[in-house]
């Protein structure tokens, strides 16, 4: 399938829908080839000013797009699905970026035979640097996973997982971006403490995240050893090393990543 012959209507343009609309624009995908929906009238004409796309009801979507990307929050999309769900003819393809819910969801609400795609991004698109994850549903193909990785490599990485998988996916690369901003958060506090100004520390801290994440990916590396080479004996790193372990971040993030793929499942049960 060529990119060019395909309408995609972004159903629910909040904060993730915008972001596959930018990222799709960004890209080269036509803009005559895009639509998006919105709730509010404020936010629609936001839309259209600022990438020039055309937002329609979620009818219209559903009778001009051949691709439908649903990014309302998961708790919205059954009162949606009830609305659009049996206009939806089986052969359009219905790509989910809801946390949470399976495309069981989905297929139980559309008619039968409609294939759906479920996609897990994260707000790292905003600078093409996100990493998204997609499963088939009991009905997409090669071909409709092949369609959502040509929507979405331009954003980032992207990865095939089975849909068993995306609640786990959902807690570690989903939220992920939440725990390093924490952890820089909590980073440029502690130069704060050590007597550092605001701004130094912040700089500091963001660059030394970037070395070690752009390290991570491109010295093939196991991050024991990139963190081993940084730890010399009776040094300052294994004095703070000590310290971490001793607060127990390890098993901290090991329960919060827990938290957060309980609490997807918890938002599929809630939006049935
Ligand atoms: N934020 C993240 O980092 C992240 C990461 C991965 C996945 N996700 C998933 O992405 C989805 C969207 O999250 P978000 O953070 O982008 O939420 P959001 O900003 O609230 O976006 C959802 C949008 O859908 C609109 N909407 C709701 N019902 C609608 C309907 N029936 N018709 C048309 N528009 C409708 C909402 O309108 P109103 O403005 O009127 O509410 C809102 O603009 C969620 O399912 C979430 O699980 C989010």
């Amino acid at each position: 399938m060529a990119k060019t012959v395909h309408t995609v209507a972004v159903v629910g343009a909040g904060k993730i829908g915008e972001l596959v609309l930018s990222g799709l624009l960004r890209s080269g995908w036509p803009v005559d080839r895009l639509l998006a929906t919105a709730r509010r009238p404020s936010r629609a004409e936001d839309l259209t000013a600022r990438y020039g796309v055309r937002v329609v009801d979620n009818l219209t979507a559903v009778a001009e797009a051949e691709v439908l990307a649903v990014a309302v929050k998961p708790q919205d999309a059954a009162a949606l699905l009830d609305d659009i769900g049996p206009k939806v003819p089986a052969d359009k393809l219905v790509i989910s970026l809801c946390a949470g819910l399976p495309t069981t969801f989905f297929a139980r609400r559309l008619s039968e035979g409609t294939p759906v795609v479920r996609v897990m991004t994260n707000t790292p698109a905003l600078v093409d640097q996100a990493m998204t994850a997609i499963s088939a549903g009991a009905h997409a193909t090669g071909e409709h996973l092949a369609l959502a990785e040509e929507m979405f490599s331009p954003l980032g990485a992207t990865v095939r997982v089975p849909e068993s998988q995306q609640d786990a996916v959902t807690a570690l690369s989903g939220s992920g971006p939440a725990y390093f901003y924490l952890l820089v958060e909590a980073m440029i506090d502690a130069g704060i403490l050590l007597g550092l100004p605001r701004q130094v520390a912040h700089e500091l801290i963001v660059q030394t995240a970037i070395g070690s994440a752009v390290m991570l990916r491109d010295s093939g590396e196991h991050p024991v050893k990139l963190r081993e080479a940084v730890t010399s004996p009776a040094g300052t790193t294994i004095s703070a090393i000590r310290e971490l372990e001793k607060h127990g971040v390890r098993a901290a993030l090991l329960a919060a990543l827990e938290a957060a793929r309980d609490r997807a499942r918890e938002l599929a049960t809630q939006a049935d």
